[in-house]
């Protein structure tokens, strides 16, 4: 489904990512995990368009994406969540899902003025979903408050709801039980293998690793910028490469 072959990253003299080649398969889970400042949040950055590679090249669904545009990928069908949760703080839990489905909606403008029925259709579709995806991640009760006054594992969830909300076949998530008590890890960690069997791909980093063990079919480790291990859970826990790359990172040598 999303295919990286040989992706490079520099920022000026700094080399965020040497020649990554990673592949999430439809309908897996994909872990990607490696010490602080391994260039994860890099990679998904450029899968999400945000920032170009240097060099290498990236496929979705058969579709060659070179240099294109956020939003296109958007509607290509890929979504993500932010290390740092981006809500609209000042917007419902509500409104902050029906703004995020505009970004794939179909009904323009126009539409509103000359097709209004259609509109209103839209508009009513648009409601019906995001009250559905509010309910799906416990959010019902909360969904006519400020996201910004949301406790911050409802904060996490909603983030993780805004990018269903564009209806996505792959989603992206970094980091999203950050900041989450073990109880409620465990519990988003089952709603992750529930999106696997509505059929999305997710690509999913995470320091982690009791969420890593619970819901990946396959890991990549990334440290420097490189790929230095991919296997299941169990094979890359074991590889002495990664246990020397944690053990020699000293801010993470306990994940
Ligand atoms: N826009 C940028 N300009 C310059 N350097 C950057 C930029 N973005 C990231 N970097 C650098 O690239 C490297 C990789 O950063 P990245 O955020 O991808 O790491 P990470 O694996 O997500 O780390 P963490 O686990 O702390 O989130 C770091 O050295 C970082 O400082
Ligand atoms: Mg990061």
């Amino acid at each position: 489904m999303l295919e990286l072959n040989g992706i490079s990253q520099s920022f000026g003299g700094l080399k965020a990512l040497s020649d990554v080649t990673l592949s999430v398969p439809e309908q897996r889970i994909v872990g990607l995990i490696g010490p602080n400042g391994a260039g994860k949040t890099t990679l998904i950055n450029i899968i999400s368009g945000l920032s170009h590679p240097t060099s290498g090249s990236i496929t979705f669904a058969g579709e060659h994406l070179h240099r294109t545009a956020p939003h296109h990928i958007t509607r290509l069908g890929i979504a993500r969540t932010y290390q740092n949760i981006r809500l609209f703080g000042d917007m419902t839990a509500l409104q902050n899902l029906i703004i995020a489905q505009h970004a794939r909606g179909h009904a323009s403008l126009l539409d509103a003025v000359v097709f209004a029925p259609r509109y209103r259709r839209e508009e009513r579709d648009l409601y019906q979903h995001a009250e559905m995806l509010l309910e799906r991640f416990g959010l019902s009760g909360v969904a006519q408050i400020a996201a910004g006054n949301l406790p911050y594992g409802d904060q996490r969830r909603l983030e993780i709801a805004r990018a269903l909300a564009t209806r996505p076949k792959l989603l992206l998530l970094d980091e999203p039980t950050a900041g989450m008590n073990p109880a409620e890890t465990r519990a988003l960690g089952e709603q992750i293998l529930r999106l696997r069997e509505d059929g999305i791909a997710i690509l999913v980093i995470e320091h982690d690793m009791s969420l890593i063990h619970q819901v990946c079919d396959e890991v990549y480790v990334l440290n420097f910028g490189q790929i230095i291990s991919h296997g299941t859970p169990n094979e890359i826990k074991a590889d002495p490469a990664v246990i020397e790359a944690y053990l020699g990172s000293d801010d993470d040598a306990s994940a």
